[in-house]
C-alpha cells in the first residue's frame, strides 16, 4: 500500500471524568480517534460536548482521565509534566479564540516564545520569529504590541506563534470565533496555507461554511462521536513539505567549536598539573 499514510495521533477509549458521585460528568467518554498526517479535521458539535476537553487532551494541555494517547506510536497521556511540556512545545501549535497573545510583550516576542526550548540564543529565537512573520505580511507590525493590532492581525501573529517552531501538529479552537467574516476568510486562507505544507490540523469551529477547507469532519456528541466524515481520500492529503535540516546544519557547523574548546581546556588542565 504506497499511498497508506502515517498515523500521526491515536486515542484509544480517551475518558475524561469531572467530579464525583453525583456530581460525575464526563467531558469525553470512551473516545477514539486515529488522525493521520495531513489530515485538516474539523471538530463541530453543541457547547459543551467535550471539544476544548479533546484540544487541550491531544495538545497535552490536560490529561485524561483513563484511556490511551498515541503521538507518533508513542503513549503520552501519562507521561511527566516536564516532559509534556517539552513534547508539546516540539510537537504542538495552539491557536486560541481569544489569541492569547501577552499583552505586554511586543508581537516579535510573542512569536518567539515557544523557540524558548529549542535551544536557540535570543537574537537567533527573534530572527526565525521575525521571518515567520514576514510570511504573514506582519513584518511591518513586528515592534508593535499586541492592543495596536486589528483582531486579524492578532490572530494571524498568533497563527505565526503557533508555528514558529515547526511542530507537525497545530491544534486550534475557534480561531475565528472572535472575528468577522472578512478576517476569518483571512485567517482560515492562512491555515489552508499551513495545511498544504503537510501539517496536520485539528480545528474546533461552529461555523458550518469553514468545513470546506476540511478534508474530514467530526460531530461531537455528549463527549463521544456523532459523525465522522472524511471528504478527501488520505492519498490525496498533502506531503509533508522539508523545510527541517536547518537545525541540523547549523549544529554541523557548530560541532567542531566544541571538541576544539574541550581539547583547549584540556591542554590547560595538563599544562597546570605538569606545574
Ligand atoms: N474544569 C472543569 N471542571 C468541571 N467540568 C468541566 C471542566 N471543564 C469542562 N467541564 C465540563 O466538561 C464538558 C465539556 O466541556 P468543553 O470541553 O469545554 O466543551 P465544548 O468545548 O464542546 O463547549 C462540559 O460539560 C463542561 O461543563
Ligand atoms: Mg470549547
Amino acid at each position: 500500500m504506497p499511498d497508506e499514510k502515517e498515523t500521526i495521533i491515536k486515542l484509544e477509549g480517551l475518558t475524561k471524568k469531572y467530579g464525583f458521585r453525583e456530581a460525575e460528568s464526563f467531558a469525553l467518554n470512551n473516545f477514539d480517534l486515529t488522525v493521520k498526517r495531513g489530515e485538516f479535521i474539523m471538530i463541530m458539535g453543541p457547547s459543551g460536548c467535550g471539544k476544548t476537553t479533546l484540544l487541550n487532551v491531544i495538545g497535552l494541555l490536560d490529561t485524561a482521565t483513563s484511556g490511551t494517547y498515541f503521538l507518533n506510536g508513542e503513549p503520552v497521556n501519562r507521561i511527566k509534566s516536564r516532559k509534556k511540556a517539552r513534547v508539546r512545545s516540539k510537537k504542538i501549535g495552539f491557536i486560541f479564540q481569544n489569541f492569547n497573545l501577552i499583552p505586554d510583550l511586543p508581537i516579535i516576542e510573542n512569536v518567539a516564545l515557544p523557540l524558548v526550548y529549542s535551544g536557540f540564543h535570543k537574537t537567533r529565537r527573534l530572527l526565525r520569529a521575525s521571518e515567520t512573520l514576514e510570511r504573514f505580511n506582519l513584518k511591518d507590525k513586528e515592534y508593535y504590541m499586541p492592543y495596536q493590532l486589528s483582531g486579524g492581525q492578532q490572530q494571524r501573529a498568533a497563527i505565526a506563534r503557533a508555528i514558529v517552531s515547526k511542530p507537525e501538529i497545530i491544534l486550534a479552537d475557534e480561531p475565528t470565533g472572535n472575528l468577522d467574516s472578512h478576517s476569518s476568510h483571512i485567517v482560515m486562507e492562512e491555515l489552508k496555507r499551513i495545511h498544504s505544507e503537510g501539517n496536520t490540523i485539528i480545528m474546533v469551529t461552529h461555523n458550518p461554511n469553514l468545513t470546506s477547507y476540511a478534508t474530514r469532519v467530526i460531530n461531537m456528541l455528549d463527549g463521544g462521536i456523532d459523525t465522522d466524515i472524511k471528504t478527501v481520500e488520505d492519498s490525496d492529503l498533502p506531503e509533508p513539505v522539508v523545510v527541517r535540516n536547518r537545525r541540523k546544519k547549523t549544529s554541523k557547523k557548530q560541532k567542531p567549536a566544541l571538541p576544539n574548546l574541550r581539547r583547549s581546556k584540556k591542554k590547560k588542565l595538563k599544562k597546570r598539573g605538569k606545574r
